[in-house]
């Protein structure tokens, strides 16, 4: 193993109606921590630029990685899917794509009556194959969100966040960062710069801990798989369900 054999790349994923706002600017911010950690790579996806239907609940996804299942046995993990698992076609191949190549993945949101906003939830939603594929095992991520107002259902956003990334099989690995896009969080809007996220200084060190706390993690969890598989050894992994049989 070399310096070389350690980059990685951390995606960010911005899901909000609006281009260039608070959010978007919040992640980007992220991630210029995130490379500024070590030798990291990043990317910015925004949701709005994809085409994303809904989920239709085909359980299509499900039944493809049981019958690959069956035939490569229940222990193997991941499971090696090897096209893109959904039976709906549109641009949520690519975002698969982009999130399988990635070591670390930073979901950014605004609080949407205390939670996200519905585009994030189909994004989420659309991505139930790697619930029961593991596809997404090693890899780290956290949330960030921003707010009108300060404790006004950040928390709960990302709190829907953490256990949505979780149950996608990722590796949560900082308790995530809360911005308020209004002076003092109070509600005054900020109209030179519609920014007032810039100014919130508390939120945005958050923020870029969060950047390099995913870049670190993304880091460390390559070297350690690397430095396994150098060494030869197997690690074996489990469902976090009965498989069958058992
Ligand atoms: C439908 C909707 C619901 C919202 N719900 C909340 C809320 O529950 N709490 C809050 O503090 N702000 C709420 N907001 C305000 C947004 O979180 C805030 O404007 C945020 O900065 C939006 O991010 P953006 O600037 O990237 O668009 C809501 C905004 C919209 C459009």
């Amino acid at each position: 193993m070399n310096a070389d054999d350690l980059k990685v790349k951390v995606l960010g994923i911005v899901g909000t109606p609006i281009k260039d706002g608070n959010c978007q600017y919040m992640l980007e911010e992220s991630l210029k921590a995130a490379e500024e950690t070590g030798p990291v790579e990043t990317e910015l996806v925004h949701l709005q630029d994809y085409r994303i239907e809904y989920c239709i609940g085909c359980e299509g996804c499900l039944s493809r990685v049981h019958r690959l299942q069956k035939e490569v046995g229940f222990d193997v993990m991941p499971v090696p899917v090897k096209e893109y698992n959904c039976g709906i076609k549109d641009d949520m191949e690519i975002l698969h794509k982009k999130m399988l190549e990635a070591d670390g993945i930073i979901l950014a949101a605004p609080v949407y009556i205390a939670t996200v906003p519905g585009q994030v939830k189909t994004f989420i939603d659309r991505s139930r194959t790697f619930v029961h594929d593991y596809r997404l095992r090693g890899k780290a991520a956290a949330p960030l969100t921003v707010a009108f107002y300060r404790n006004a259902g950040e928390d709960t956003t990302l709190q829907m966040m953490t256990i949505s990334l979780l149950a996608i099989g990722l590796s949560v690995v900082a308790f995530g960062a809360s911005t308020v896009s209004t002076k003092e969080g109070v509600g005054i809007l900020v109209k030179e710069t519609r920014f007032a996220v810039k100014e919130d200084w508390l939120g945005m060190t958050a923020v870029k801990g969060v950047g390099s706390q995913v870049a670190q993690a993304a880091l460390s969890m390559k070297a350690g798989r690397l430095a396994l598989e150098e060494a030869g050894l197997e690690i074996k992994s489990r469902a976090w369900f009965p498989m069958p049989g058992e």
